[in-house]
This record gives C-alpha cells, sequence and structure tokens, in this order.
C-alpha cells in the first residue's frame, strides 16, 4: 500500500510516499524543508512564524514528492467534464473550510487540486503531536483537505512513535535496487527489523527526554521523564550561551569531539554538575546544568575559543553520562531486550558510542536510526502511520476520519 506522509511539528516541513508491504518499506518519494536557516537569526523557533513557513511550503514539497513518486498526473484541459465547474467550486467550499485559518495554504492548495488527478494513494499519515500547535495544524489540516477531498483515510500520528519506528528502519543493500538503469537511479529501500518484548526507547529530542518501556507492540509507558528542560532545549540553551548558532547540539557535540581529539586525557578545568545522577528514580532534569554554563560564563573575563570548547565538552560528557546511567537502571529493572534510541539527539556522535558500548555490556539489541532519520522527517510519520493500520493491536487508534485536533501535549 501506498502512505503519504506528513510532518510539521517543529522546525521542518517534511513529505514522503512510501510503498510498504509486509517488512518492507520503499521510499517513492521524500522532501524536507528546513526553516533553520530562517530560526538561527533568531536563536530559536518562534511558533507563528514556524507556522508561516508551513504553509508556504507545504503545498510545493507535496508537488514534488507526487512527482518524484511518479504520481503526479495533470488534469487535461481538454476532458470535456461538465461536471467540472460544481465539483471546482465544491472543493473551494471544502477547503475554505478545512483551511480557514492557513489563507496561504488555502490558495496554493486549491490552485493545485484544480489541476492534478487524485493520486493512487491508500492513506495519509500526519503528525497530530507532540510539537508546536500552531505548526502542527498547518499539517493536520493539509491532511484533512486532502482525505476530504480525494476520499483518503487519515491517520492522526504521534511524533515520538515516529522516532521510535524510525530506529528499526535497515537500508537493505541499494545495489540490488537500481529503478532506473540509464540515469543509474538507486531507490531507497528499508526492511523494518523485529524487536523482542519488552523494549525500551529513550527518546531525546529538542521537546522530550524520556524512557519509554514498551511491554508490546504501540503498548507504552512512559517511565522516565524530565522535569524541565529536554536534553536537546539544553544543548541548544547551552550553545547559545556560548555564542554558537541554533540549533546547538550539531555544534556542541562538533566541539566535544575535536576537544576529546585534541586533549584525550585531560581533567577538565571547567567541572559541571551531573543531574539526578543519584536520584534512585529515572527522571532527569537539565534546566540546572543550564544555569550552571551560564554562570560559568559570565565568571569568564576572555571566553576564547578553546575555553568554549573544553566547556562543550564537558557539557556534553556530563548530560551523556546521565542518561546512560538511567538507562541502564531502566533495562536492568525490566528485562529488557532491545534498547531504542530515538529523537534528534540521537544523531549525537558520542550518544551513538556509548549507548551502542552500554548495550553490548548488557546484552541487549540496539537500534539507533540513520542519521538521515534521526531528526525530524516525514518518512518516520509514514512508518508509524503504516503499522497504524496493519496492526490489528487494541492500542491502534484508527477508524480513518478526518475527525480529530492537533494536540501540543500529545503523550504516547
Ligand atoms: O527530533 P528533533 O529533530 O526535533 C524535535 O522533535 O525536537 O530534535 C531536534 C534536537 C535539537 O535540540 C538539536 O539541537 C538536537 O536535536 N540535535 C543534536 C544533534 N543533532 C540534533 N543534539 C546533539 N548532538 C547532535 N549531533
Ligand atoms: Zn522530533
Amino acid at each position: 500500500m501506498k502512505i503519504l506522509g506528513i510532518e510539521t511539528s517543529c522546525d521542518e516541513t517534511a513529505v514522503c510516499i512510501i510503498e510498504a508491504e509486509g517488512k518492507q518499506i520503499k521510499i517513492l518519494g521524500n522532501q524536507l524543508y528546513s526553516q533553520i536557516a530562517l530560526h538561527t537569526q533568531y536563536g530559536g523557533v518562534f511558533p507563528m512564524m514556524a507556522k508561516r513557513e508551513h504553509q508556504a511550503n507545504l503545498t510545493p514539497l507535496f508537488e514534488k514528492v507526487l512527482e518524484e513518486s511518479n504520481l503526479l498526473v495533470y488534469s487535461s484541459p481538454y476532458t470535456v467534464d461538465s461536471n467540472k465547474d460544481s465539483s471546482q467550486s465544491t472543493i473551494d467550499n471544502l477547503l475554505s473550510t478545512i483551511l480557514n485559518r492557513e489563507p496561504e495554504l488555502l490558495e496554493q492548495l486549491a490552485n493545485l487540486l484544480k489541476k492534478i488527478e487524485r493520486p493512487n494513494i491508500d492513506a495519509i499519515a500526519v503528525t497530530n503531536g507532540p510539537g508546536l500547535e500552531p505548526a502542527l495544524w498547518v499539517g493536520v489540516n493539509f491532511a484533512k483537505a486532502l482525505s476530504t477531498i480525494w476520499n483518503i483515510p487519515v491517520i492522526p500520528t504521534n511524533h515520538m512513535e515516529g522516532h521510535i519506528v524510525a530506529a528499526g528502519l535497515q537500508q537493505v543493500d541499494s545495489d540490488k535496487y537500481i529503478v532506473d538503469s540509464k540515469n543509474q537511479n538507486y531507490q531507497t529501500i528499508y526492511s523494518l527489523r523485529s524487536t523482542i518484548y519488552p523494549s525500551l526507547a529513550l527518546l531525546v529530542s529538542g521537546g522530550h527526554t524520556q524512557l519509554v518501556l514498551i511491554k508490546d507492540f504501540q503498548n507504552y509507558e512512559v517511565i522516565g521523564n524530565t522535569k524541565d528542560d529536554a536534553i536537546g532545549e539544553a544543548f541548544d540553551k547551552v550553545a547559545r550561551i556560548l555564542g554558537l548558532p541554533y540549533p546547538g547540539g550539531p555544534q556542541i557535540s562538533r566541539l566535544a569531539e575535536k576537544e576529546r581529539l585534541e586533549f584525550p586525557n585531560k581533567k577538565t578545568s571547567y567541572p559541571l554538575p551531573r543531574p539526578m545522577i543519584h536520584s534512585g528514580d529515572l527522571n532527569f532534569s537539565f534546566s540546572g546544568i543550564k544555569t550552571a554554563v551560564l554562570y560559568m560564563v559570565k565568571k569568564i573575563a576572555n571566553l576564547t575559543d578553546a575555553i568554549k570548547q573544553e566547556i562543550a565538552c564537558e557539557f556534553e560528557n556530563a548530560v551523556v553520562e546521565v542518561i546512560v546511567k538511567k538507562t541502564r537502571q531502566a533495562i536492568e529493572e525490566n528485562n529488557i531486550q532491545t534498547l531504542i534510541i530515538g529523537g534528534g539527539v540521537s544523531a549525537n556522535k558520542k550518544i551513538r558510542q556509548d549507548f551502542t558500548k552500554l548495550a553490548e555490556e548488557l546484552g541487549v539489541t540496539i537500534m539507533i536510526p540513520e542519521l538521515s532519520a534521526s531528526t525530524d522527517n516525514a518518512l518516520m510519520i509514514a512508518v508509524a502511520g503504516y503499522l497504524q493500520i496493519s496492526s490489528t493491536s487494541r492500542h491502534s487508534r484508527t477508524d480513518g476520519s478526518p475527525d480529530f485536533r492537533a494536540e501540543g501535549n500529545l503523550s504516547l
């Protein structure tokens, strides 16, 4: 079956079409527009600005994905269709009801829908939370509009479940799949790895730091959570304090790696706390360490690049030590068989290395998404939607009707 995935929860507008069968996922089209360059100028993401950008970019991205997927068919202007005028005004009426809060999107989508045929898509999966609510609504209303006009079922999809399923995608040897031998075009094909339960997901992103016990397919229990800032937020805020651009995670990580290479055995001159490392529970707190960095930096008269690099390294060491310790505890307490790491911060090199080591030591299978699927994307949403549809689990949440809301605080 063919599934369209749509993601607009934060600062990436992303659209993907997959063809899925059993455990095989073929990417037909995959497009992403990152707003990072825009938000960098302001040092962070402003929800209303993100919303405007999603509105402007979603329709062109969707058209591109249809084209890439060979599903874009322009209606012939010569087709004699006596119902055409009435059907177009029906489209206008329906769209203006669904998209009345997204005027720019409304205009672009109405124009596109008037000139193309209904594509052969079986279902639409759209992120309806968690995330920035104004941003989420753009994707949700876009998906509802397509669903209503083309009569395609639509599945509200949890962004965090998307990050979990992204970890299970394993690329199949691409040499075998040249689809267009003349241009040597390779098609990306993934297989979905099997998970042995109970499994544990550590979700680390700009909005979340959670340990999730997965007792069975789609049966989630959050057993550890941050009490304040998310880990990605801490990376971003510390980067800002050090004068590094948004998003700070990759910047901190780059400096930290350089520091470790240049001074492998150095004892830091800028020690930071390991927040809640001895709390005994599985919760986190990352707001204090950010404040500690702020006070430390205020006392430094000349914040050189060398000092920034040393602080970045110590910060990364501190937060990774805490998440490794808590994850170890959660694995031991719950007889975990599979460890899943998901969310944008899982792109971090040290996290990848340290958790791979931890999994080896404890004898559990580890799943980490490939780099391109670590940060926000629409592939993970399409796959999460596919799993909802194909599952008979009592936990799946779909009847295909466009009767749902965007929910900024949606939980797993
Ligand atoms: O999952 P994601 O793309 O968006 C949210 O759902 O929040 O995660 C974005 C977060 C940002 O805070 C970003 O700084 C962080 O992931 N991030 C990283 C790295 N790459 C992205 N943090 C640490 N190291 C990285 N290499
Ligand atoms: Zn995310």
